[in-house]
């Protein structure tokens, strides 16, 4: 591609909206390996006094993770969160239909939420609309933040934790519209359940936030009709309706899978544009507000054999355990890129999952616990990006995508903070390298700082061997001096063919 073809202009005052810390969200469920040998071992050599792995605790602090979504996912529709707490000796396993997977209860609510205040990270709850209702969510709001005096907060003090947890930001239910959930509902029986159940949550708990079931993805049939049913028995109860969106490549469809950036920046714009128009409908000057807890590569269709297919299975089975490549990665860098500029309107997000299970780190039994190649773009990003989101403008070259049409060559986001350290995070779809011409319009651009990811063209395999290796080929710093040139109010960067680059310094008054 020729020289500077693609501009990118940037004024310090045009901005999009802090950058909220949750936005740095992941997600451990009862699924496969998340919690038992993720982040939970107790005969592992670096297990803290609480059975939970320090080694897997560390790389969830070095990824930046600043908040946990739990305890599901579809685990959570079929979930008795009363069967997870009190003494572990008297919990009896049971089995869980969403992953065929015998739960041995010894992780439940109290061991989860200590290990989070442990660790300095936010919890995100889920209750169970699938298979319960709105008395066992209520009552769990109050296990989890109620004072002594009544039954459920009572039951949390027998259980050895007098002072309430202060959960603030509950989900109700999980993925309603899909067909695979255990108790799904049609978007009319979710809502009003929905209504009923966030009500009661909120009489126990006037300070907590709630998040509505949106679509489970934007190919659901039911898109836009499940949101706009849903948020008119919900909106002026809500702050957040839920996205899950997964990516992956599929028959070798390269061009259509490092757009996948654009695909969430529509769907955004469609979920956003589907709450606003109850908003307006209502004549409501509320806006409705986007946790898109659950996003990633995830080789669903093509890696996953579907829940039902899944053998009955105990002892932490090997779930959906992918292993990825740097091209995933850059993927990964792009997605947030998108979450970025979005700033505005989705202030949670949860990358699924953060252990074992599509995720970002990876454990053996008794062994190490490694990145994947998708952990360095999440821990870069939720390093760099501070203060709030710029509104840039871009203007690029397009390609056409057989799954999205014509989409930008290059995607950029940026973020400035109140002293003035700046981040800059740039994607390049194409095979050819580009050089993005920054325009820093009344200020001054200093880059001291610069990291880039390579898609790579191998096939993925196992094993800290394996990410070991793509780090060495995809991971590296940028040598700044040289992909760097500024000249006055113009700054230019070259950017390696299909990639993703983080750049970081200063932006100050010129
Ligand atoms: O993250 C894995 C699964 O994906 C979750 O349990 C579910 O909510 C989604 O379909």
């Amino acid at each position: 591609m020729s020289d500077s073809a693609v501009r990118i202009t940037l004024h310090p005052a045009f901005r999009k909206g802090p950058v909220d810390r949750r936005l740095f969200g992941s997600f451990v469920e009862h699924l496969g390996r998340a919690v038992y040998t993720g982040i939970y071992e107790p005969d592992h050599p670096t297990a803290d006094p609480h059975g939970f792995r320090r080694d897997v605790a560390d790389l969830t602090r070095e990824l930046g993770v600043s908040m946990v979504r739990y305890p599901g996912g579809n685990f959570v529709s079929n979930y008795v969160w009363e069967d997870g707490v009190g003494p572990v000796e008297d919990r009896k396993p049971f089995l869980d239909l969403a992953w065929r997977t015998v739960e041995p209860n010894l992780v439940g609510t109290d061991e989860f939420l200590q290990w989070a205040e442990r660790e300095g990270i936010e919890p995100m709850m889920a209750v169970n609309l699938g298979t319960r209702g709105v008395a066992a969510a209520a009552a769990l709001v109050e296990y989890c933040n109620g004072e002594a005096g009544t039954r459920w907060a009572d039951l949390r003090i027998a259980n050895g934790r007098e002072k309430p947890y202060g959960v603030r930001l509950w989900c109700l239910g999980n993925e309603m519209d899909g067909p695979w959930q255990i108790g799904h509902k049609d978007a009319h029986e979710y809502g009003k359940l929905a209504a009923e159940a966030g009500k009661a949550m909120k009489l126990v708990d006037p300070s907590i936030s709630l998040v509505v079931c949106g679509s489970s993805s934007m190919q659901m049939p039911t898109f836009g009709e499940w949101e706009r049913t849903v948020l008119s028995y919900t909106y002026d109860l809500v702050d957040h309706v839920s996205m899950h969106a997964y990516y992956e490549e599929v028959d070798g469809d390269r061009g259509s899978f490092l757009a996948s950036g654009t695909a969430m920046d529509r769907f955004v714009e469609r979920v956003v544009a589907s709450a606003d128009a109850v908003g307006a409908q209502r004549r409501s000057d509320k806006k409705i507000t986007i946790s898109f807890d659950e996003w990633n590569v995830w080789y669903l269709e093509t890696r996953f054999p579907g829940e039902q297919n899944l053998p009955i299975q105990r002892d932490a089975p090997r779930i959906i355990e992918d292993v990825y490549s740097g091209l995933d990665a850059v993927v990964v860098g792009d997605l947030l890129v998108t979450l970025l500029n979005h700033a505005d309107r989705v202030p949670v997000a949860c990358l699924a999952q953060l252990v074992n299970v599509i995720a970002p780190i990876m454990t053996e039994p008794g062994g190490e616990a490694w990145r994947q190649p998708t952990f360095h773009p999440f821990a870069t990003t939720a390093r760099l990006a501070r203060g709030e989101a710029l509104d840039l403008r871009v203007a690029t070259p397009s390609y056409t995508t057989a799954k999205h049409g014509e989409v930008p060559v290059v995607t950029a986001a940026g973020t400035v903070g109140d002293d003035g350290a700046a981040a800059l995070f740039l994607t390049n779809r194409s095979s050819e390298p580009v050089e993005v011409a920054v325009d820093h319009l009344g200020s001054a651009l200093a880059v001291t700082e610069g990291w880039r990811m390579l898609a790579d063209h191998g096939a993925a395999v196992e094993g800290p061997e394996h990410a070991a290796r793509v780090a060495e080929k995809c991971w590296g710093a940028v040598d700044v001096a040289t992909a760097v040139r500024r000249d006055g109010a113009t700054t230019t960067v070259r950017l390696e063919p299909e990639s993703w680059t983080a750049l970081a310094g200063t932006l100050t008054p010129a």
